[in-house]
């Protein structure tokens, strides 16, 4: 008899499948052997076929014609939510999209299960959006949906850091007051919890959970940011018109730079501004480069690009984004001190959310006793230092990076239809 019921962590970036087996959390294979699936949806128009994952985005940078989506999650809650995308000759809802990726990591829990499954528990993030109550709600009640269409039908939430606190409680031998970061593509989560081998069994955990909070800033921004200040230059960004008077308009850049907006300079309309764009700029050589990236379809490659060196930046201490289209080469040297002085603000705001947390619990940061670390952007050696630091005397628990959330959301699965 197989439990029918599982946790899913759809994420900014990747998105994992957590079950019960054997009495232990584990998670599902979701592409070949691997347990994650980055959450990407690539729609072929040469074939037809809707794929996902790391398959999704092989297909885009190889070439084939279609549309690639990204960072869909960042959708939920915003204006985008609403708004339909053209897919060569479909209209089709980002939600629906949304949908599309949720029945596909449905189908891979339901062969893992051997059977229906129609019970889940969504991981979301303390605050979808930023301090406005009902946006967050509407958030999630559109991932609600979106999960009903695709024929989950008990549908629990929690939030991302509890369920990593779930987790990272498997492996504690005594009692800890655990401050839990999870830092992922989209939004950076805390919580503070007390975990113990006892407390594991307790069903209601409600006393145990001290204070959850969250910000809408993560990995994603940082490539943004990464891309804004070191390669959109490049392009034509921040130049001026020939006659002096003003910058070239940001908005196209700062949609090539977001990964969930690059779509948005596809379309005939965008194409002939950025035409008129270049007839005023003083240098039309850097606007002929953006104009050559949008021709060859190359935004989320580049963003890729993007991404790729600050994830090189978290190990070395300089690095390039080198563009090889033939009518647009060139590189944009990026070094660790760069990316730090492009991401100091947000890291900031993020630590000064760790505080608030830690406020928030009415305990003492000395109180606390073990920061557990989850999720990509915890990785980065400045955002690790900053939070670090204000728990000084606390002993650091490195947690599985990208697996976390997801086990932890198949024990509270457990816990809610075992
Ligand atoms: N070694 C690394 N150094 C810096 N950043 C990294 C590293 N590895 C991964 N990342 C970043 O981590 C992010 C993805 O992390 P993760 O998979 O935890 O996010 P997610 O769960 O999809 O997002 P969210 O939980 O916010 O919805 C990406 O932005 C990625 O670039
Ligand atoms: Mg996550």
């Amino acid at each position: 008899m197989h439990q029918a019921f599982g946790g899913i962590d759809f994420g900014t970036s990747n998105s994992t499948v957590g079950v019960i087996r054997n009495g232990k959390a584990r998670l599902v294979a979701l592409e070949g052997e691997q347990p994650t699936l980055p959450s990407a949806v690539f729609f072929n128009f040469e074939d037809g076929y809707t794929y996902f994952g790391r398959r999704a985005i092989g297909d885009y940078t190889d070439s084939i014609e279609g549309r690639l989506m990204r960072s869909l999650k960042s959708v939920l809650g915003s204006s985008l939510a609403h708004e339909k995308t053209r897919i060569k000759a479909r209209q089709i809802g980002f939600i629906d999209i949304i949908g599309l990726f949720i029945g596909h990591l449905r189908t891979r829990l339901e062969e893992d299960a051997g059977g229906p499954v129609e019970n889940v528990v969504l991981g979301r993030p303390v605050q979808f959006v930023d301090d406005d109550e009902a946006a967050d709600a509407q958030a999630q009640s559109e991932l609600e949906k979106a999960a009903r269409a695709q024929g989950f039908k008990h549908i629990a939430f929690q939030f991302e850091p509890i369920a990593a606190a779930l987790d990272y409680e498997q492996k504690v031998t005594r009692e800890e007051l655990a401050l839990i970061i999870d830092m992922g593509g989209g939004t950076s989560d805390f919580s503070i919890v007390r975990v113990s081998p006892e407390r594991a069994r307790a069903g209601d955990r409600k006393e145990d959970i001290l204070a959850s909070r969250g910000i809408h800033i993560g990995g994603t921004d940082f490539d943004r940011l990464l891309s804004i200040a070191h390669v959109m230059p490049e392009l034509g960004y921040l130049s001026p018109t020939k006659d002096g008077k003003r910058n070239l308009p940001a908005s196209y850049f700062i949609d090539l730079a977001t990964w969930q907006r690059i779509n948005l300079v596809y379309t005939a309309r965008a194409m002939t501004h950025l035409r008129q764009i270049r007839y005023e700029a003083a240098r039309a050589d850097l606007v002929d480069r953006f104009i050559h990236v949008v021709e060859h379809r190359y935004g989320h490659a580049l963003a890729a690009l993007v991404e790729k060196a600050k994830i090189e930046l978290t190990d070395r201490s300089s690095t390039e984004v080198a563009v090889k289209l033939p009518d647009a080469a060139f590189a944009a040297a990026i070094t660790r001190d760069g990316l730090e002085t492009t991401i100091a603000r947000d890291i900031g705001r993020v630590a000064e959310t760790v505080k608030q947390t830690i406020r928030d619990a009415q305990v003492k940061p000395s109180d606390i006793t073990a920061v557990f670390l989850t999720g990509g952007s915890t990785a980065i050696p400045l955002a690790k230092r900053e939070i670090l630091s204000l728990v000084p005397q606390a002993s650091v628990i490195e947690g599985d990076m990208f697996g976390s959330v997801g086990l932890g959301l198949a024990l509270d699965a457990q816990r809610k239809f075992g």
